[in-house]
Formats: structure tokens, sequence, C-alpha cells
């Protein structure tokens, strides 16, 4: 299950997202936003980092306007590793190398076509593992 969430600058992405994950048969738990009202989006953040750590949902996707808040805000959540992403390539690598378990997009940055190949990528990519435990371990030493 992937959880998804947005807020008003994300909007717009998500639900190009959410309709790519119904093609493709993904399941999804929409954490909203359902309409575009301005929210903050440390909210939506809180609910889609929750549904990861309690194990309902495996991975998440953020939408806000830049990725950049949403990130910031997922990542002070302990065991949540967001990672901001513009192009493809980090979206893969942010898998690989850093166990990313929420991909964070910016809906004022970033187009549908670039961001349903990040989401593809994202969700079928897994962590390598091996010297990257040992520093994604570090990170999470950081966490207390
Ligand atoms: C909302 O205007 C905007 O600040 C938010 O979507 C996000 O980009 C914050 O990082």
């Amino acid at each position: 299950m992937i959880a998804i969430g947005c807020d008003h600058g994300g909007f717009d992405l998500k639900c190009a997202i959410v309709e790519h994950l119904k093609e493709k048969g993904v399941e999804f738990k929409d954490f909203g936003i359902f309409e575009n009202t301005s929210v903050d989006y440390p909210d939506i953040a809180k609910k889609v980092a929750d549904s990861i750590l309690s194990g309902e949902c495996e991975r998440g996707i953020l939408v806000c306007g830049t990725g950049i808040g949403m990130s910031i805000a997922a990542n002070k959540i302990k065991g949540i590793r967001a990672a901001a992403c513009s192009e493809v390539y980090s979206a893969e690598y942010c898998r690989l190398h850093n166990d990313a378990n929420i991909l964070c997009l910016g809906g004022r940055v970033i187009g549908p076509g670039t961001a349903v190949k990040m989401v593809d990528v994202f969700l079928k990519t897994e962590f390598e593992g091996g010297r990257h435990s040992r520093r994604v371990g570090k990170i999470a030493s950081f966490e207390g």
C-alpha cells in the first residue's frame, strides 16, 4: 500500500499521480487534500509519515509547491527518510542508496510526465543495502 498526500501547492500534481496509480493498479491510500483549499503541509506530511511508521503503508508520496516543505516536515519524524527530488535519477538513487521511504515532489517545479516516471522508479527500486545500510544506520543514530 502506498500513501499519498498533498497541500494546495501540490494538489493538481497529486491528482495526476493518483490517476496514474489507478491506471497501473497500484494500491494507495489518499490522505488528502481532496479539494484545492489552503492547508498546512506539515499536517499532511504527518499523516503520510504515520501510515508508514504504523506499517499500514510501505512507502509514501508527498506533493507540495516545491517538495521541500513536505520533506523538511517529514524528515523531523523518527524513522522517516523523505527525499525531495525533481528528476528520475534522484528518485531511483534515493531508494538504492538512501532507502528513502517518502518521495517528495514539487507541483510547481515538475510536470506530470516527469512526476509519474519518478513515482514508477521510486516504487519499483529496492534498497541496495551493504555499505549503504551502515550509512543509513548512522543517520538513524542522529535521531537518538
Ligand atoms: C504553499 O504555498 C507552499 O509554501 C507549499 O506548497 C510548499 O511549497 C512549501 O514548501
